[in-house]
């Protein structure tokens, strides 16, 4: 059975327990949901893959509380790699390092890198501590679904799959982590996400971002890139290059006209055009705040797949800052793109 508690003091050390004993639970960090077990016990990582329906090719980021855990994952922390921990965390920055020979292959999926990260989230780190282990924790959804940012979204996803969820609230950055290789020159970014690059760049100058576009057979660097992620159940139409959301609004009115019921996620600037036409609306937040808009996004999807709707209509976003991640869940999320 699972249960949701609140994460006081006493909760965190029944959780602790949990993982301790190979078990699983989920809790919050600055970014999503992460569901969790002992990075350390192979046992205890298979039930991860298990719970999440994740193929063992995808790779977990390991959680650590303090920088002196590094050098038991990482066989060699370079200036650069120290300068970005030293900077970013505790914070939504993973660090792709090679590995030692501590860490189990399972997290890996047999590379020899490990991809590790210090959260900026007082129930993490406290958990992290009292387990007394690092944390493998990919987010705490089922796979391919919406990442979540509230314990209520990992029990929709993961009820009878995790021994406990912490409850800490709604996260509060609501993308997950930037995932940064460093295992190649110049670094290169994998995932875009809480840490914009351009962040990255004024601290270690410029990096490399992995292309977006592979075929479907290659083997990649990083099996989250999958075109197909982050997608709720109802089908998702986003929009591109549409400053003046006369498509979307079109799209929805023809829609509407059809008798089918969309909901629209827009910015708080546009609301008013869809709530008038009587679209059901979720707003993101103002255009000038898209760390706004980030935090609201995974929430959306899954407020909407609640709602037995025919489809969601969405903006895209500018593609810098916070807005890289956000653009690229969304296109990821997306059933089809309308240019
Ligand atoms: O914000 C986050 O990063 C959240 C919270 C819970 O910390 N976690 C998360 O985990 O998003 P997950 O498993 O959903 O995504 C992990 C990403 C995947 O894209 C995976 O391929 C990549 O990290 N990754 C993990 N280890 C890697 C490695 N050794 N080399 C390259 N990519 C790696
Ligand atoms: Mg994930």
């Amino acid at each position: 059975m699972t249960i949701i508690l609140p994460s006081t003091p006493e909760n965190i050390s029944r959780a602790a327990n949990i993982l301790r004993d190979g078990g699983l639970v989920a809790f919050p960090t600055e970014t999503v949901y992460g569901l969790g077990a002992d990075a350390l016990n192979p046992a205890a990582l298979a039930k991860i893959f298990q719970a999440k329906g994740r193929p063992t090719a995808d790779p977990l980021i390991v959680h650590i509380h303090t920088l002196n855990d590094l050098n038991q994952l990482a066989s060699q922390v370079s200036d650069l790699a120290l300068t970005l921990a030293e900077t970013f965390w505790p914070g939504p920055l993973t660090l792709v390092l090679p590995k030692t020979a501590a860490v189990p292959s399972l997290i890996t999926a047999g590379l020899g890198s490990v991809a590790i990260r210090l959260p900026d989230h007082p129930v993490a780190l406290a958990l992290i501590k009292a387990a007394g282990t690092p944390i493998a924790a990919p987010s705490a959804n089922l796979f391919g679904h919406t990442s979540p940012t509230t314990a209520q979204h990992v029990y929709n996803d993961l009820a009878g799959r995790v021994d406990l969820i912490l409850d800490g609230g709604p996260t509060r950055v609501g993308v997950e982590s930037t995932v940064l290789d460093l295992t190649s020159t110049p670094p290169r970014i994998l995932r875009h996400g809480g840490i914009p690059r351009e962040r990255i760049e004024q601290v270690i100058g410029s990096v490399d971002v992995m292309a977006r576009d592979y075929a479907p057979t290659e083997s990649l660097p990083s099996p989250g890139l999958l075109a197909k992620h982050y997608a709720p159940y109802t089908p998702l139409t986003l929009f591109k290059n549409d400053l003046l959301g006369t498509k979307m609004l079109d799209f929805v009115q023809a829609e509407t006209a059809l008798g089918k019921s969309i909901g629209v996620m827009v910015i708080d600037e546009e609301a008013h055009r869809f709530e008038a036409i009587g679209c059901q609306v979720y707003r993101l937040g103002q255009a000038n705040n898209p760390a706004a808009i980030a935090s609201h996004i995974y929430n959306a999807l899954r407020w909407f797949d609640g709602r037995s709707l025919d489809a969601i209509a969405c903006h895209d976003v500018s593609p810098s800052g916070i807005g890289s991640a956000i653009h690229d869940r969304l296109l990821r999320a997306a059933t089809s793109v309308i240019e």
